[in-house]
């Protein structure tokens, strides 16, 4: 598929946090079983983060998932232990994967922790092709990508200043450690712009500048990685509450 102009920006304003858990997991569900229905199977791709965590609640208590379809990768890592607080992996099995008793072959933590990130990482890559069907360019075609934002603009682990965001000959790549942050593992935007459905979640006040510059026509996506977002090719939801949206 050529790269197409960036499609235009779906957002659904709702309430409160718990609307959007509410909606997001309601919407992320339909996708799943939609995915299931036509192909057998399905992917999803989960952010780490503090806003996701009751949506992924909710999703683990959706009807008619059937999850022993369901392959679960993640969108970045921290270089922590599973057990770490930090750990993306580790909110997702308190969240999710017990809840919805995902069989553990269907899961696939990223092993950002792995002292050798270079190899781990192209290990991961191995894994996601292995694990997530291929669309007709060869790229892992997920079938829903759940993101969040941070209040600096970025999304995954694609931070302001770092190169990640303009890596292309990649499907994962290592982020260095920067101050007040672990190293990271990450998806890169091929693997973004590919999915079949983007879920982006924001929750309060302190992410409408960063919404703000991720939705405006013109900016620089050095400064805020989430601007990557908008060259997804499939369909993009902004499920932000009223505080994030217009503060
Ligand atoms: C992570 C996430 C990251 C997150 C944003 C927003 O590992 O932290 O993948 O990209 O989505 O930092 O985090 P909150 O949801 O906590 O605001």
């Amino acid at each position: 598929m050529s790269r197409v102009e960036s499609a235009p920006i779906h957002v659904v304003p709702l309430v409160d946090a718990a609307e959007v858990a509410r909606e997001a997991s309601s919407r992320i569900a339909g996708e799943l079983r939609h995915a299931i229905d036509r192909r057998g199977r399905a992917s999803i791709a989960l952010s780490g983060g503090n806003t996701p965590r009751d949506t992924y609640v909710r999703l683990a208590r959706e009807p008619d998932i059937d999850w022993t379809h369901v392959t679960v990768v993640w969108v970045d890592e921290r270089a922590v232990a599973p057990t770490d607080d930090r750990s993306n992996y580790r909110w997702a099995k308190e969240t999710l994967l017990d809840a919805a008793r995902i069989p553990p072959d269907r899961v696939h933590p990223m092993p950002a922790e792995d002292p050798d990130c270079g190899a781990a990482s192209h290990a991961y890559e191995l894994a996601l092709r292995e694990a997530v069907a291929l669309d007709a360019e060869g790229v892992p075609s997920i079938d829903v990508v759940v993101l969040g934002i941070g209040d600096d603009g970025h999304t995954a682990s694609l931070f302001p200043g770092e190169p990640t965001v303009h890596v292309r000959d990649r499907l994962v790549a290592c982020v260095p450690a920067a101050t007040s942050r672990e190293p990271r593992m990450t998806l890169t935007p091929p693997v973004l712009e590919h999915a079949r459905a983007v879920f982006v979640l924001a929750v309060g006040a302190a992410k409408r500048p960063a919404l703000q510059r991720a939705w405006s026509d013109q900016g620089d996506l050095a400064q805020t990685p989430a601007r990557v977002i908008r060259e997804c090719r499939g369909d993009v939801t902004w499920i932000v509450d009223r505080a994030a949206a217009d503060g």
